[in-house]
């Protein structure tokens, strides 16, 4: 294993990491953020970008820094966020395509330049779009063109959307005859996602574009219209064969409406097709070779021959947790030849990259906490068991390197970024880079902030999993105020990796333990716990709750769980929300809800259909509405008379997944009932909240309340 100590950035941290610092919200949130390490095609070095923040200023700044993957230095490649994205492409090792977010006419198009990696000031402008297109795949081909994809919505008539050149409507109205109104954040419109693909022609070392895009996706359509990639996806939905013959998208079925299922389906066409030649590789088929694979498809990725294409598929129709599988096809539209690998597998891989030698499909997945790359070999029959080759962390994105190593870009929860190469045996080679040791905000975070265990519960005959992470200058023999934290989902997990939105290090640095379990519902230790959930909301994972609790009450001594809180945003919120009716309430000093459910009777103001229908066993009916329902069952109001403990609520406006009116319903009742409570609301934030001044008084907010009722101040400005 080789180690770097070079890394131009890192003198002044390091002198930092000796003394006991904490991270505040502002060290968190002024961070670097960073992307993922692109290699280049030669594997002599790497791109990514670096995204900082000044609240003096209120501005962001992006680097994009190249790391020589051979001497491990990093240096600045290019100062600006104008390069929204960069691919590989062209004679050279060097050569590359990039899209930049604005064009000289500045009429809300891109445009897209070819240049040398070793001479940036030399990039020539080659297009210019007349929409905001995102999502670039390009390949040279035999000819010695180009080939590029990339993606915007587009009208129904096949013309892409540009929103800064429509005309609006004399009136706003909005009218719908299908379910599906709204979706996250946004009102859904006739305006779909499309991939459009294009041509740069060679001219004797530079390229050329005539303007001509051709849309692959509009104008599929039965019950509903194809979309690609689905509205809030990206470039993952769709691939472009290395050879520039093919491109497969995937889309949701369009046999059936759009709301209440998840089944998807991945198209291939040829690059010189059109849409109406698309079809699907895996229809959903009685008679075909995997009848039981109905569900949504994720990911296609063309082999390095162009002759295989790599995607994953779920079994339910409408759940949109069942467990992923890997299927491989042949990209001949006589015989796909569809092929499932690892069939048994019980994990739910969701990237996959080709070897080289189109050998080996290299997949990530959730596994016990982590999301760890495992290879699946292509004669990998249902009862193969893939080992993993990395271990902590979380992979936010990998690459197969001409010599055989993968280099991975991943998150832990002590580092907002580590990049390093593994070997296919996984051994790790070369660790280039680690954020908690070059950014001043991390300084001093380290995997001994970080420990777990597995708690016994009467839900699941496995163990279940809980972090711990330790404020800074954790003293065993001292004793800590308690912060619980129950994740959203519920079908998801609490990672080994770094968030900015629920940080648990910044939490713990206000002076807490923090227990985040992974009860019913999580993913990454077997498909049981994870279906177990359906119609438990209440009981399953409030059980496991309690019992990961009594864990900690029993066990960890330096915590003080009389001076604890709950808090948890989403599932997590409708679990404060239940956790206040029921005894385990009284258990804490402060309750947290970030844009939770308060009443189960209103899911179906909820955009994602399917979800219901699956977790609550069904559509929403009058049965609903009496004992033995899910719905009703489950509805944290029906303890309302037992709220006591101090409540803060949270609640969105652009929250179209659980409506506002779940936070102000939550709030009114806490106030009339006479129990401390204070509501945050955000207009312009949706179920997440993304901007970073308001993430810092969510913080504040937050932390003030939680601190006065544990005991860690005595601020009264609660
Ligand atoms: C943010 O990044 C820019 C560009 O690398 C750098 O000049 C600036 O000093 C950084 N700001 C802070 C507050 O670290
Ligand atoms: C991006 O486009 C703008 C407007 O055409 C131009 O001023 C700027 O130099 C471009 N930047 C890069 C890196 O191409
Ligand atoms: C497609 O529809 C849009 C919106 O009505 C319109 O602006 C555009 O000109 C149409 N494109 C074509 C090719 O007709
Ligand atoms: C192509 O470019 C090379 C050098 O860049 C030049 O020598 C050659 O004449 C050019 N060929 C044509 C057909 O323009
Ligand atoms: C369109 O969907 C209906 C079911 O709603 C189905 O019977 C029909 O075969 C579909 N048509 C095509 C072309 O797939
Ligand atoms: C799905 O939606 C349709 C209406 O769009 C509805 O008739 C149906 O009951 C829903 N559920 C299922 C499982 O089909
Ligand atoms: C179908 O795919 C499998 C697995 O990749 C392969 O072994 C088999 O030869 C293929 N069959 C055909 C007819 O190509
Ligand atoms: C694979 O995961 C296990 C935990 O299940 C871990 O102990 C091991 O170190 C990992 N293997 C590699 C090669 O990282
Ligand atoms: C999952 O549950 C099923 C049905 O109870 C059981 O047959 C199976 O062994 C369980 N699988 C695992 C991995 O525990
Ligand atoms: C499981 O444990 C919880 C919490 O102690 C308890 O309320 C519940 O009744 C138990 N359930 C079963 C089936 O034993
Ligand atoms: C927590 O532990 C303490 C003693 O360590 C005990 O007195 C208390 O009853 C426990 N709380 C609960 C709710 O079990
Ligand atoms: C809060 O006030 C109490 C009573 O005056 C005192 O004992 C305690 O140390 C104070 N706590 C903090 C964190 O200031």
């Amino acid at each position: 294993m080789r180690r770097f100590q070079t890394q131009t950035w890192a003198v002044a941290a390091l002198t930092a990491l000796c003394g006991v610092t904490a991270i505040t919200p502002e060290g968190m949130l002024a961070a670097n953020r960073y992307s993922d390490a692109l290699p280049n095609p030669s594997g002599d070095f790497a791109l990514f970008t670096a995204t900082n923040y000044s609240f003096e200023t209120g501005e962001a700044s992006t680097v994009w820094n190249r790391l020589d993957l051979e001497s491990g230095d990093i240096s600045v490649w290019y100062a600006g966020d104008d390069i929204s994205e960069i691919v590989f492409v062209g004679s050279k090792p060097t050569s590359l395509l990039y899209i930049n977010g604005t064009n000289e006419e500045e009429d809300g198009g891109i445009s897209i330049y070819f240049a040398d990696a070793e001479s940036i000031e030399g990039a020539t402008l080659i297009a210019s779009l007349p929409a905001p297109y995102s999502g670039l795949k390009a390949v040279l081909t035999s000819d010695g063109n180009i080939r590029f994809l990339v993606y915007s919505l587009a009208y129904p008539n096949g013309t892409a959307y540009n929103e800064a050149l429509a005309t609006e409507p004399a009136s706003s109205a909005r009218i719908y005859s299908q379910i599906y109104v709204r979706h996250w954040d946004a009102y859904r419109t006739e305006r779909l996602n499309a991939v459009f693909g294009g041509t740069l022609k060679n001219n004797n070392g530079s390229y050329s574009f005539d303007g001509q895009l051709t849309n692959y996706v509009t104008g599929i359509h039965n019950v509903t219209y194809a979309e690609s990639p689905l509205d809030l996806n990206g470039a993952d939905d769709y691939d472009l064969s290395p050879d520039g013959s093919k491109v497969a998208f995937l889309t949701k079925d369009v046999n059936l409406p759009l709301a209440n299922f998840t089944s998807s389906q991945i198209y291939l066409v040829d690059f010189e097709g059109t849409a109406s030649d698309a079809v699907p590789i895996n229809p959903r088929d009685p008679n075909g070779p995997y009848p039981d694979a109905q569900g949504a498809s994720s990911a296609p990725k063309f082999s390095p021959s162009s002759e295989q294409i790599a995607y994953f598929q779920m079994n339910g129709i409408y759940y949109e947790s069942d467990r992923t599988i890997l299927y491989v096809a042949s990209t001949d539209a006589a015989d796909f030849n569809v092929t499932r690998l690892a069939g048994d597998w019980d994990r739910s891989p969701d990237t996959a990259k080709w070897a080289s030698d189109s050998s080996t499909i290299y997949v990530s997945a959730p596994d016990l906490g982590r999301e760890r790359i495992f290879p699946i070999p292509l004669s990998a029959d249902d009862s193969y068991v893939p080992k993993n080759i990395t271990d902590e962390g979380v992979a936010a994105g990998f690459y197969v390197l001409p010599n055989s190593n993968i280099l991975v870009s991943d998150s832990k929860i002590w580092t907002s970024r580590d990049i390093y190469t593994v070997t296919p045996t996984g051994e790790v080679d070369t660790i280039y880079f680690q954020a908690n040791k070059v950014d001043p905000e991390l300084a001093g975070l380290s995997p001994e902030d970080v420990s777990e265990f597995y708690y016994k519960s009467n839900t699941s005959e496995i163990e279940q999993q809980a972090w711990i992470v330790y404020p800074a200058g954790f003293d065993e023999s001292k004793t800590y105020p308690l912060a619980f934290i129950t994740h959203g989902g519920p079908q998801g997990a609490h990672f080994n990796s770094w968030s900015t939105r629920w940080n648990f290090k910044v939490w713990a640095d206000q002076g807490y333990v923090v227990i985040a379990p992974n009860p019913t519902a999580s993913s990454g230790w077997g498909q049981n716990l994870t279906d177990a959930i359906q119609g438990q909301w209440g009981s399953y994972p409030y059980w496991d709750v309690v019992h990961a609790w009594q864990y900690v009450n029993d066990t960890l001594k330096y915590v003080d769980t009389a001076k604890g809180i709950h808090a948890g945003a989403s599932f997590g919120g409708y679990m404060s929300n239940w956790i206040q009716g029921h005894e385990m309430g009284r258990w804490f000093q402060a309750i947290v809800t970030h844009d939770g459910s308060t009443s189960t009777l209103n899911q179906w103001a909820s955009e994602e259909l399917w979800f219901m229908e699956h977790d609550f066993h069904g559509v929403f009916n009058e049965s609903s509405l009496s004992p033995g329902s899910p719905y009703y069952d489950w509805n944290p109001i029906l303890y309302v008379d037992n709220w006591q403990t101090p409540h803060f609520v949270v609640h969105n406006d652009l929250d179209f997944r659980l409506p506002v009116s779940e936070g102000i319903l939550l709030f009114n009742l806490l106030q009339v009932k006479g129990v401390p409570s204070k509501f945050l609301n955000f207009p312009d934030e949706n179920h997440w909240v993304l901007n970073r001044e308001n993430s810092r008084v969510w913080h504040e907010e937050i932390f003030k309340w939680i601190n006065y009722y544990s005991g860690i101040s005595n601020a009264t400005n609660v």
